[in-house]
């Protein structure tokens, strides 16, 4: 039984008793607990040893006090049994070292099986589970296939996606291949992740702001709308769908599908709800950034996000991206508390 139900229930936009309020990123090296693990071992090997992923994704809850916890994992992984070689190079993020270009290097790529081929991340998510014993309820992830598809032309992040918009306009026919397999690899992911335990999934799909509304309606919008489909098809747990410079997307992506739909703070919290419209639950939209500050400066904005929130149920506080490595855990712990205060707790 899970003992603090408050996100699971903004999530279905029921009434909690204050806002819920969880982090992404919120597992990272801005913890001194979790730099002390990753003295010793790299990123990707953290990730496949379960004891050390579980004990990751718990620190945030102890430390921060925050209503939801997040498996420890990455939106990459996925792409090594596909036939992706994945590294992580020192201070430069994720490489590629064979991008996917051609139409046949889209046919090479491999379905997975998640329980098989990436055990480690269902046995990660019992482990939590167990250690949570229902203190709080656990979040899984993917990429979405947009997101996941730039890293995969691209061969690491990008600023421009000059390749995969190439593909996208020149060969939509394999653009439209390679979106299908994607998703058909993240359906597997998502739902290995939920039948381990997950109670929520969340779809991350970070770059898709680069596209016009036109191109993610063609082009992306029929892939996510599919991956969220089975998934409630064959579980109806609460989906949140995330994206970043997403201002002009809003509808789109709820169109595409999800109970949450995740807002940043490029757009103010209520007119990107009134855009997404009242019926559906959102998530957001703290600028992380604003965490590098100080305690009067992060409440000054707490309050104002909570006031466009306006106590309508289906609020769930967060970021409006990632937190950074630079962020002082003491802003971390006075923002969660500050959500609590402010909200009803
Ligand atoms: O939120 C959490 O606490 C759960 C863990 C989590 C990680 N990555 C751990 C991680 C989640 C949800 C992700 C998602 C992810 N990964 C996204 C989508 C979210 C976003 O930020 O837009 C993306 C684009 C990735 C890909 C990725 N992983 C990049 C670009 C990088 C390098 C950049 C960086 O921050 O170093 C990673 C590495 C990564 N993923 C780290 C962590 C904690 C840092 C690894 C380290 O310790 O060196």
């Amino acid at each position: 039984m899970t003992t603090n139900n408050q996100f699971l229930k903004a999530c279905r936009k029921e009434k909690t008793d204050y806002t819920p309020v969880w982090l992404m990123r919120q597992a990272g090296r801005y913890m001194e607990e979790y730099r002390k693990i990753r003295s010793k071992v790299d990123f990707l090997t953290m990730c496949k040893t379960p004891d050390l992923a579980a004990e990751v994704t718990l620190q945030p809850i102890n430390r921060i006090g925050v209503d939801a916890a997040i498996i420890f994992a990455d939106i990459l992984l996925p792409l090594e049994p596909m036939g992706i070689k994945l590294e992580f190079a020192k201070n430069e993020g994720p490489v590629i070292n064979n991008p996917i270009r051609t139409n046949e290097d889209v046919n090479a790529l491999q379905l997975i099986n998640t329980d098989e081929e990436l055990p480690f991340l269902p046995e990660t998510i019992r482990i939590v589970k167990q250690e949570l014993n229902g203190k709080v309820p656990l979040i899984g992830f993917s990429g979405a296939p947009f997101t996941l598809a730039s890293y995969i032309i691209e061969g690491g992040s990008s600023k421009n996606y000059i390749h995969a918009k190439k593909m996208m306009y020149n060969e939509p026919e394999t653009w439209n291949r390679l979106m299908g397999k994607i998703s058909d690899v993240i359906i597997n992911y998502l739902l290995a992740q939920i039948k381990a335990g997950a109670e929520t999934v969340q779809l991350f799909d970070s770059w898709v702001g680069c596209l016009s509304t036109e191109d993610y309606r063609q082009y992306v919008l029929p892939h996510s709308k599919k991956i969220i489909e089975n998934i409630k098809k064959e579980i109806n747990i609460p989906v949140i769908h995330f994206g970043t410079n997403t201002t002009t997307l809003l509808q789109s992506m709820k169109e595409a599908g999800g109970d949450v739909i995740g807002l940043d703070w490029r757009i103010n919290l209520d007119e990107g709800w009134k855009k997404i419209g009242f019926d559906k639950a959102v998530q957001g939209n703290l600028d992380p950034l604003v965490l590098l500050s100080n305690p009067a400066e992060i409440e000054k904005r707490v309050k104002d996000i909570l006031k466009r929130a306006d106590g309508r149920p289906g609020h769930i506080f967060n970021l409006g991206h990632g937190i950074l490595p630079q962020t002082p855990v003491d802003n971390v712990i006075a923002l969660v508390e500050m959500v609590h205060n402010f909200s009803g707790k």
